[in-house]
């Protein structure tokens, strides 16, 4: 048969990743597909550097809009990354009836809803696959796979730079700076880094899986964020003496009063399997009524793994080249009509348990003023732990683990611990999810 014609936008990590696997396992592809998938064309900024891919037989170019409009092109894969030339790009390769597979989370999860609904009105698909956890078939898993259940809630480390740093950290010892740029190096990164590191990425992977899993418009606003740039190592080595592992999770969850959408460092028991997820490694766990908990692992990040993302919705784009449009799987697991406008909470109203680090006078007393300030707000101690005084040190630090409570009630409670004489400083707040 003839082959199917793929125009890429991006010749980087994942594009030339994607390349790679087209060329290594053409003849396993075509089988799957039904006819050969090649790339025909390729736009980059710049012609002349070495690519990490065998560009003989692409036609390279650094005008993308003639990729887009090139009439041969049936699928264009957009691969550059970011959410302005990208958008524009992607709106025109729809608008030219060309279906668009795609890695780019961020152009999803705040453009989503116009891409889309653009891509409805012209009976084309956009396929994102590669846009969360890398090579994990996180989305097919969760608007497939799980299509019969009612999703409860899912909690994943959905970004394998900042894992990769907080495990080397954690187990080497080494500094920040030097294993974001080795993670720079190997092309996990984003182009702009203070995304992995700031929360920004996670919360681009959770506001799409968010709308998966129950049916909700894309809202990559209401996602609270924080990122792993304020986890200390003393905070890493005090959750292990506790039996916990901090980790970075973007967290999803149907409460009474509407979904939680949140991304932070977060305690885990030790023993949770999410807990040991190490180095690159992405891991999902999601809770529905039918199937219970599922767990899914793999590479979130590199040229290989994404491509074996980007390469799976191109054999799915392929099959349903000649599919009606009103048959093929929705773009967001659920009937374009049928979203559900459920309210998202503010962070005050989520309901979690905490760690918490403070500096305290080493002195009779102390501990009872803290624990009176938790008595007179109903919240529930699950652990306490004062630490040995380095030396002759006037301070020292008192770890209390709590039962869950509201956000608004534990923000009053270190309001007024943070206001105690006998506190020195901020208090440190992590939250804690047993994920049971
Ligand atoms: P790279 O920076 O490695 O590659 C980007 C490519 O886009 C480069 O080839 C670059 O050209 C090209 N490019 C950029 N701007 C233009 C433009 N205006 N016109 C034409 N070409 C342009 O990025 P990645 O491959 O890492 O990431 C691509 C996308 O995939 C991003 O959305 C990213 O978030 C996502 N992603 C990345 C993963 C990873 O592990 N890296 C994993 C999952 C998703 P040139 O080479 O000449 O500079
Ligand atoms: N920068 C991203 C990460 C790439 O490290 O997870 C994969 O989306």
């Amino acid at each position: 048969m003839e082959p199917v014609k793929v125009g890429l936008l991006g010749l980087g990590t994942v594009g030339g990743g994607t390349v790679n696997v087209l060329q290594r396992n053409g003849d396993e592809i075509c089988r799957r597909a039904g006819r050969p998938i090649r790339v025909t064309r390729a736009a980059t900024r710049t012609l002349d550097k070495q690519r990490i891919c065998e560009t003989a037989g692409i036609e390279l170019t650094d005008d993308p809009w003639k990729v887009v409009d090139d009439p041969e092109i049936r699928i264009v894969c957009e691969l550059i990354g970011g959410t302005e030339i990208a958008r524009e790009l992607v709106l025109r390769a729809i608008g030219n009836g060309k279906h668009v597979v795609t890695a780019n989370k961020a152009l999803i999860a705040i453009h989503g809803n116009e891409v889309f609904e653009a891509a409805q009105q012209q009976g084309v698909t956009v396929a994102f696959e590669a846009a969360v956890a890398g090579g994990i078939p996180i989305i097919k898993a969760i608007r497939e796979g799980l299509a019969g259940n009612r999703i409860e809630w899912l909690a994943g480390i959905i970004n394998g730079t900042g894992n990769f740093i907080l495990t080397e950290m954690r187990d080497k010892g080494r500094g920040f700076g030097e294993v974001l740029a080795e993670a720079q190096e190997l092309g996990y990164a984003e182009a702009d880094p203070a995304f992995d590191i700031d929360g920004t990425d996670a919360a681009h992977k959770l506001t799409i899986l968010a709308s998966i899993a129950f049916g909700i418009p894309l809202q990559f606003d209401r996602v609270y964020r924080e990122g792993i740039d304020r986890i200390t190592i003393e905070d890493v080595r005090y959750a292990e003496q506790l039996g916990y592992r901090i980790k970075h999770l973007g967290i999803a969850r149907r409460a009474e009063q509407g979904i939680e959408l949140r991304v932070h460092p977060t305690l885990i028991p030790e023993r949770r399997l999410i807990a040991n997820v190490d180095g690159v490694m992405n891991a999902v766990l999601v809770r529905a009524d039918a199937v219970g908990p599922t767990l899914y692992y793999g590479p979130g990040a590199g040229a290989d793994p994404t491509a074996s993302a980007v390469v799976a919705d191109l054999v799915d784009v392929t099959r349903a080249l000649t599919s009606d449009p009103e048959n093929r799987v929705p773009h967001l697991a659920f009937q374009p009509g049928a979203l559900a406008d459920l309210p998202i909470l503010e962070m005050p109203e989520v309901e979690t348990a905490y760690y918490l680090r403070m500096s305290a006078e080493d002195r009779p007393g102390v501990l009872a003023e803290v624990t009176r300030i938790f008595g007179d707000l109903g919240i529930s101690i699950e652990a306490i732990r004062q630490q040995e005084p380095a030396g002759e040190e006037r301070y020292v630090p008192i770890i209390f683990l709590t039962h869950r409570v509201v956000e608004a009630r534990m923000n009053e409670a270190i309001g007024r611990i943070e206001a105690l004489p006998s506190i020195s400083g901020r208090v440190t707040r992590i939250r804690m999810e047993t994920l049971s």
